[in-house]
């Protein structure tokens, strides 16, 4: 069937909504309406604020909001909230941070703090008169213009660190770009630096347009493309690292020289192949988006970020990384990111404000910290697996947990499925199967009739 466009949807009620869609995509079928409805909250002013942080909304869509323990932390012990759908991720971190909780913790530094924002321009004229132009006076100009913006955030230790006019004709004929470096303190700033770019971009107009060195041609050809801060931000990040005398790492069979050898080499093919990278690089971004999503922050800008700053040496590569010195293992994450502690949805949503508070209601360094842990001691124990009894075993077993919790197996039955599998492979038809000859039944669909 094909579909009509529809007029003026944003404007409809939320059951208007809902019954345009029933109508027009799911074939009528009202039961649909009740799944939609299932996830509403009860709590009329709670559900509004919901509906308000997006738009269109028809219901709710859960995340498991999860708690990592036992993260030792520049000597201070947290549990770190979690939201994240994928399993085994809560569980890896958690691991991690029991690990290293009794080989001196994770240690995290901030190495920068430093956002950038660009007004890109073009300009068909000369370039060292705009120059000269942009130095003597459009400069002082641009932060004497956006004073009222930055007065806040000056209060705070923050606003507006450096202004440069960079010159990118040899990439794109006539483009050019104020680049504002800006410091942000706990907010994670886009508001602040985009409302500073515009003003830059009106600034630098008005200025051109009153300076007599330029000609009128050069005046015309002055055209704003857009102002913008820059998801970007290599000057923003954080470091965080564990080590060890390389003799606290032996486990079970595996010798500790034997664990770091083989440990050392999955963290090197990271580095040199973007397709291990790319991967290993994912394991990463579960734990700091876990962490990001949880405190209410924007996990695509993270993410963006750190996949730019990841091919920042020309190819795709591993942000951790290890070394070994003087019988020292250390495995550490350069991550480069702009969080945030205040705006945004931090005093809104009512479960960021809990993680916030869990968190010990950090400041922005210290949740960048937060997050960098997450993604590092996910990276550890996604590596502890895989160079020693492989990613699966554990997978399986939540797969199996997931299977069996959809069947409705009672606790008995899930131990008796945990032995049967211990040495055999999970696949969902087996566990059905085997399910079905337990119950005495032939199929899933006599268990649901009973
Ligand atoms: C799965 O979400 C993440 C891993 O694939 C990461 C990795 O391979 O390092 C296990």
């Amino acid at each position: 069937m094909k579909h009509q466009a529809v007029e003026g949807f944003s404007k409809l009620s939320k059951e208007g909504k809902i019954e345009w869609v029933v109508n027009e995509y799911l074939n009528g079928d009202t039961s649909t309406i009740e799944i939609l409805k299932q996830y509403w909250n009860d709590d009329a002013d709670l559900q509004k604020l919901h509906d308000e942080f997006s738009e269109n909304t028809v219901s709710n869509f859960y995340m498991p909001f999860g708690l990592a323990p036992n993260f030792l932390i520049n000597n201070e012990l947290y549990a770190i909230p979690m939201a994240v759908e994928e399993s085994s991720v809560v569980a890896a971190a958690s691991k991690a941070a029991k690990f290293w909780q009794t080989r001196g913790g994770f240690k995290t530094t901030i190495l920068s703090t430093t956002k950038l924002g660009h007004v890109h321009f073009m300009y068909e004229g000369d370039f060292e008169k705009l120059n000269t132009a942009f130095e003597n006076t459009i400069k002082a100009k641009l932060v004497e213009e956006t004073n009222d913006i930055t007065k806040n955030m000056r209060a705070r230790n923050g606003g507006i660190l450096n202004l440069e006019l960079i010159n990118k004709t040899a990439d794109l004929a006539n483009y050019y770009q104020i680049k504002g470096s800006f410091e942000t303190v706990d907010s994670m700033g886009a508001n602040f630096i985009n409302s500073c770019l515009e003003q830059f971009a009106k600034t630098l107009k008005n200025e051109i347009d009153a300076d007599d060195n330029f000609t009128q041609e050069e005046k015309d050809s002055l055209q704003i493309v857009m102002c913008i801060l820059s998801n970007y931000t290599p000057d923003c990040i954080v470091r965080a690292e564990v080590s060890c005398p390389i003799e606290q790492l032996a486990e079970g069979e595996v010798t500790a020289e034997e664990f770091v050898e083989k440990f050392s080499r999955a963290v090197r093919i990271a580095e040199i192949e973007p397709y291990r990278a790319t991967t290993h690089n994912k394991g990463i971004m579960n734990g700091v988006d876990s962490v990001v999503i949880a405190t209410g922050n924007d996990f695509r800008a993270v993410e963006a970020c750190a996949h730019t700053y990841a091919a920042k040496d020309g190819q795709y590569s591993s942000l951790t990384h290890c070394e070994v010195k003087d019988g020292i293992f250390r495995f550490w994450i350069d991550l480069p990111t702009a969080l945030g502690t205040i705006g945004g949805l931090t005093a809104l949503h009512p479960l960021v404000k809990l993680a916030l508070g869990i968190l010990g209601k950090p400041n922005s360094k210290e949740l960048m910290g937060f997050a960098a842990v997450a993604g590092l001691a996910q990276n550890f124990a996604a590596l502890r697996s895989l160079v020693t009894t492989g990613i699966q075993k554990g997978h399986m077993k939540m797969h199996l947990m997931n299977i069996l919790n959809q069947l409705e197996a009672t606790e008995e039955e899930k131990q008796f499925f945990v032995n049967y599998f211990k040495d055999k492979t999970v696949t969902h038809h087996t566990v059905i199967d085997e399910f079905c000859r337990l119950r005495g039944v032939t199929s899933v669909e006599e268990i649901k009739k009973n």
